[in-house]
C-alpha cells in the first residue's frame, strides 16, 4: 500500500467535506450557492452531489490541511495545492470557485473540478492528472450511477456535470459525464459489463455533435448499442431540462434517442449543401458508405427509400449504387 496516495485520498475526503460546509453554511458561500439557486440547482442535488465552494483566498485549505499534520508536498503531487512561485511555500489550488468532486468507481474522491461563478477563464480548473486522477479513465458520477446502470442496463452519457445533475433531479439516475467531449477507449472499458447500451447525450452544438459521431465506433467496437439523443441547436441537457422540465427531456429527448446509423445520416446531411447537385451528390455518396455495410437488407431497404423520398431521387438508383458499393467492399 502507498503511504502517499492514502494520505492524498484522505485529504481529498476532508477537502471535500470542508468544501461543501463551506457552500452552504458561511457567508463566503452565499455568492456560490446564489449562483447555484441561479441555475436551478436544488439543496438536495448540492448534497447529492456534494457540491462545494473554495473560497478567493490562497490559504483557506493550506492551513486546513497543516493542521491536520498534512505533508504539503505531499498534498501539492495530488493537486490540491499549487507551489508558490518563488518556492518559498504552497498555496489554494482551487480560489473563489464552485467546486464539484470528482469520484473513483468506488466513491472516493480523487479530484476537483472548479467552476468561476459566472463569466471567466478557464471555466472549469480541475485537478492535474496525478496517480490519483487521470481524467481519461474517470467518468463523472459513475460511483452513484453504477447500481441503476446495472438494473437498466443502459448508461446515459453526458458532456458535463451541469447535465449529469440535472438529468439525475429529472429523475435519469444512469447519468455519467465525460468532463470535456472526448469518450476515451478506457472510459467505455469502464463501462462494460455494466450496460448493454449507450445513451450518448452531448451538446446540441458542433462540437457536442462531432464528438458524438465520434464515440460511435468506440462504443460499438465495445458491443454496445449506441444511440444518439438529438438536441437542438446551441442548447445542452441541462440548459433543455432547466428550459422545458423533466417530462419532455425523458420522453422526447431520451427516448426519441436514434440509432447510430440514422444519426450518422443526419450529421452527413447537416453537413453538406443539399440544394446545389454536386452537394447532393456528395451526400449520396458519403450517406450510402454508411448504409452499403450493414449487414440487414431490409436495414438498408428502409434507409435507401427514406432517401429517395427525401431527396427525389429514385430507389432503383440508389439500391444499385449501393450494391455496387458493397461489391467494392467485399
Ligand atoms: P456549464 O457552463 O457550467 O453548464 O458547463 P458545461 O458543462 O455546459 O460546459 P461545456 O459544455 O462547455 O463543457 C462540457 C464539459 O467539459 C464541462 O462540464 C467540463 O467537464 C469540461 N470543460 C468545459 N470547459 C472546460 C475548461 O475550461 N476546462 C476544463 N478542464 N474542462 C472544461
Ligand atoms: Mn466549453
Ligand atoms: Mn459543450
Ligand atoms: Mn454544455
Ligand atoms: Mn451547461
Amino acid at each position: 500500500r502507498n503511504l502517499e496516495l492514502e494520505q492524498q485520498l484522505q485529504a481529498h475526503e476532508w477537502t471535500s467535506k470542508l468544501y461543501h460546509f463551506l457552500l452552504k453554511n458561511t457567508e463566503h458561500g452565499k455568492p456560490a450557492m446564489d449562483y447555484l439557486k441561479s441555475r436551478g440547482f436544488t439543496d438536495k442535488a448540492i448534497d447529492t452531489f456534494q457540491i462545494g465552494y473554495a473560497p478567493a483566498r490562497w490559504d483557506t485549505l493550506v492551513q486546513f490541511l497543516e493542521k491536520r499534520s498534512f505533508d504539503l508536498g505531499t498534498m501539492e503531487k495530488g493537486g490540491l495545492l499549487s507551489s508558490k512561485q518563488d518556492g518559498t511555500g504552497y498555496v489554494d489550488r482551487f480560489r473563489d470557485r464552485v467546486i464539484f468532486p470528482l469520484h473513483n468507481r468506488n466513491g472516493k474522491v480523487i479530484a476537483f473540478a472548479g467552476r468561476v461563478l459566472g463569466e471567466g477563464q478557464p471555466k472549469y480548473l480541475n485537478s492535474p492528472e496525478s496517480k490519483l486522477f487521470s481524467k481519461s479513465r474517470t467518468l463523472y458520477n459513475l460511483h452513484q450511477a453504477k447500481a441503476e446502470i446495472r438494473k437498466s442496463r443502459q448508461i446515459v452519457l453526458f458532456e458535463g456535470y451541469g447535465d449529469v445533475i440535472s438529468a439525475w433531479e429529472a429523475g435519469v439516475h444512469n447519468g455519467v459525464a465525460t468532463m470535456g467531449t472526448a469518450l476515451t477507449e478506457s472510459h467505455a472499458a469502464m463501462m462494460r459489463g455494466l450496460a448493454d447500451e449507450v445513451i450518448v447525450c452531448y451538446d446540441g452544438d458542433n462540437a457536442g455533435q462531432a464528438a458524438a459521431l465520434k464515440s460511435i465506433p468506440i462504443l460499438e467496437s465495445l458491443g454496445f448499442t449506441a444511440k444518439i439523443a438529438l438536441l437542438s441547436e446551441g442548447m445542452d441537457p441541462d440548459e433543455f431540462i432547466q428550459k422545458h422540465g423533466a417530462e419532455r427531456f425523458k420522453h422526447q429527448v431520451l427516448d426519441g434517442a436514434v440509432s447510430s446509423v440514422k444519426f450518422k445520416l443526419i450529421y452527413l446531411k447537416k453537413n453538406h449543401i443539399l440544394l446545389e447537385e454536386d452537394g447532393k451528390v456528395a451526400y449520396i455518396k458519403d450517406a450510402l458508405e454508411v448504409i452499403a455495410p450493414l449487414p440487414s437488407p431490409t436495414e438498408r431497404e428502409i434507409y435507401l427509400k427514406e432517401m429517395s423520398a427525401d431527396l427525389q431521387v429514385s430507389f432503383d438508383s440508389l439500391k444499385q449504387e449501393c450494391n455496387e458499393m458493397r461489391q467494392a467492399m467485399q
